[in-house]
């Protein structure tokens, strides 16, 4: 084969793979209402126009989040979670604590060992069911955040919403009912995972090459603008479980909008690294989760 028809069949190749289907793929990203980009910036994750709802009760997906809790990267996650929020909370052992959206309640269950009064609710009838299971001692209760909450108005001392502000389809409602059922001077404490790096804005990958070197995968980071500009918010993490993008200013803004004073902003760090836990990178692993801490004004 002579150089010339080298090249031309690699123009013929150029041409087949990627000139003729160019307006199939703008159709495609029209139609999914994300507007004509390039393909493998937004091939994933697979976005979804669907209805938000909270896919925790669903019995499957809650049960894959246990199995997620009981994992190594659920296992870690816990630990650098509690390790933040416990300098954070009140130190009298009288102080009223609320657990809201609460999973399992596994940080029910840590915060009873200091405090007399934890509450705790979530959406998920499986989730609460595995709770009480654990903490027959500790009261569960299925209650929608943004809906009526079976509490007293002005009851606790600190509410934590722990890693569950994106999955609320009506934060500003929630954080209303929080505001409502803190004492004057309580605390709002949020973490969740960092809009700016995590999932569906970060992601890690290695492709197939790395995979085959054992490269650690590398964290790419997508445009930020284009996940806020979501039709209605809702991304999925894997096929079934989906929840909501919420850019940080978002999430600050519906949280102070309730009244709440913003006092402290952390990025949580770990020290258990891609060392040891090499081509599993998952965000815990990273100082992508954030911790916020609101007040309640004094009267
Ligand atoms: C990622 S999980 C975190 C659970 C728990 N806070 C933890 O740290 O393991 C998110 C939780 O939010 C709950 N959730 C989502 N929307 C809710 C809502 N509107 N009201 C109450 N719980 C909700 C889900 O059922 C799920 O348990």
């Amino acid at each position: 084969m002579s150089l010339q028809s080298i090249i031309l069949h690699f123009d013929f190749l150029f041409l087949i793979l990627y000139i003729l289907p160019t307006p199939l793929y703008s159709l495609f990203f029209i139609s999914s209402g994300a507007g004509p980009r390039s393909t493998w910036l937004y091939s994933t994750p697979s976005l979804c126009y669907t209805t938000p709802m909270n896919y925790y009760e669903n019995e499957v997906i809650a049960t894959q989040f246990l199995d997620f809790l009981k994992s190594t990267n659920g296992t870690i996650q816990q630990e650098i979670l509690l390790k933040y929020l416990l300098p954070r909370l009140p130190i009298n052992g009288d102080a009223t604590i609320l657990d809201a959206a609460c999973g399992n309640g596994w940080l029910s269950g840590a915060l009873a060992l200091k405090y007399h009064d934890v509450q705790a609710f979530d959406s998920s009838p499986t989730l609460i069911k595995a709770g009480q299971q654990k903490f027959p001692d500790i009261t569960f209760i299925i209650a929608n955040a943004s809906g009526e909450l079976p509490y007293r108005p002005e009851q606790f001392d600190c509410v934590i919403l722990n890693m569950a502000a994106h999955d609320l389809e009506n934060q500003p409602k929630a954080f209303e009912n929080f505001y409502k059922l803190l004492k004057p001077e309580g605390k709002l404490l949020v973490t969740m995972a960092n809009p700016y790096y995590s999932y569906p804005v970060g992601i890690w990958k290695r492709g197939w090459i790395g995979a085959i070197l054992r490269r650690k995968p590398q964290l790419k980071i997508r445009p930020y603008n284009w996940f806020r500009n979501l039709a209605n918010r809702s991304f999925q993490w894997n096929k079934k479980m989906t929840s909501l993008f919420y850019p940080l200013s978002e999430h600050v803004t519906n949280i102070i909008s309730s009244g709440f004073i913003l006092t402290a902003y952390q990025d949580l760090q770990t020290e258990n690294d891609s060392q040891k836990f090499n081509a599993t990178y998952q965000l815990n692993r990273f100082p992508i989760l954030l911790l916020l801490e609101f007040k309640k004004p004094s009267k």
